[in-house]
């Protein structure tokens, strides 16, 4: 087998891991939560996150592998005897307030690369953990939603557009002057609160486009979406249309656009035209 087949093995082995791990928390959700602090990512840490973390540093720790592990909840911890070889970047959870709250979208996200950055992530999965849908992705070797390969939807007219937008910030006045051209012009405007997931719906044509041009998403949420987007075959770029490149950190953040393909990618960001690049 070869050293990516190994590492898309061990991640479907760690979703599977986490379900069994989350499902027993998932009746205690109407309890009172312990306060567990905040997470590496500066949210509260919720036991259901720290259970799913758990389930991936058991799952890796017991394939023997070594590998820095870059996660929203723990922050950034080695593992094994070599472990600046691989780097795997994880949301435990994504959307945990969805989870929390019963509503039924959130997700788990794993990315590893041989390097702490984006554009070396060479395996990743995100699962919709409620819907029990993976997505894969291997460089060079395409994505997948469950065994079938993903493609984004050939459509390029705003009006029959189903485009996410993230504008789940309290400083909305900023980036909404920038977006209300956009808004104005699509027929249907989503946000369903796990960015990962919305990054593979654009993947598998669920959507045509997601934005996020707010600056705050990290790293972690979406460096494993990032890969199955590009080998789904769609467009993420920065808000002004640059192959994005970034650390994988838990503080690190990111903006951009996801889109089908090059035409609604081009309308997009024609019609946002951000002032500066996100750093
Ligand atoms: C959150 C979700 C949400 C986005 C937030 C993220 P989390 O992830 O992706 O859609 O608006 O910015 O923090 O905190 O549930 O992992
Ligand atoms: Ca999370």
């Amino acid at each position: 087998m070869t050293k990516q087949a190994d590492w898309l093995q061990i991640l479907v082995e760690c979703q599977k891991n986490i379900k069994n791990q989350i499902s027993p928390l998932l009746k205690t959700l109407n309890q009172p939560q312990p306060n567990l602090g905040l997470g590496a990512g500066g949210d509260p840490i919720k036991q259901i996150d720290l259970a799913a973390e758990n389930a991936i540093i058991a799952t890796l720790k017991g394939y023997d592998v070594s590998f820095t592990l870059i996660s929203e909840e723990s922050g950034i911890k080695k593992y094994g005897e070599n472990p600046n070889v691989c780097f795997v970047t994880a949301d435990p959870i994504d959307g945990t307030t969805n989870l929390m709250r019963g509503i039924p979208f959130y997700a788990t996200s794993i990315a590893v690369s041989t390097q702490p950055t984006l554009r070396t992530v060479h395996t990743a999965l995100v699962t919709d953990l409620f819907h029990d849908i993976m997505y894969t992705a291997q460089r060079g070797k395409g994505a997948h939603r469950n065994d079938k390969a993903i493609t984004p939807s050939t459509n390029y007219t705003l009006e029959e557009a189903v485009i996410g937008v993230d504008l789940n910030t309290y400083k909305v006045s900023k980036i909404a002057p920038q977006l209300s051209g956009l808004i104005r012009r699509t027929k249907h405007i989503r946000h369903f609160g796990a960015n990962a997931l919305e990054i593979c719906y654009v993947a598998d044509g669920t959507t045509d486009a997601f934005i996020d041009i707010r600056g705050k998403l990290r790293a972690t949420d979406m460096s494993a979406a990032w890969l199955i987007a590009e080998e789904a075959g769609a467009k993420i770029t920065t808000p002004t249309g640059k192959p994005l490149s970034i650390k994988l950190d838990p503080k690190q953040k990111v903006a951009f656009i996801a889109a089908a393909n090059p035409k609604i990618h081009a309308t997009i960001l024609d019609l946002i035209k951000p002032e500066k690049e996100a750093k």
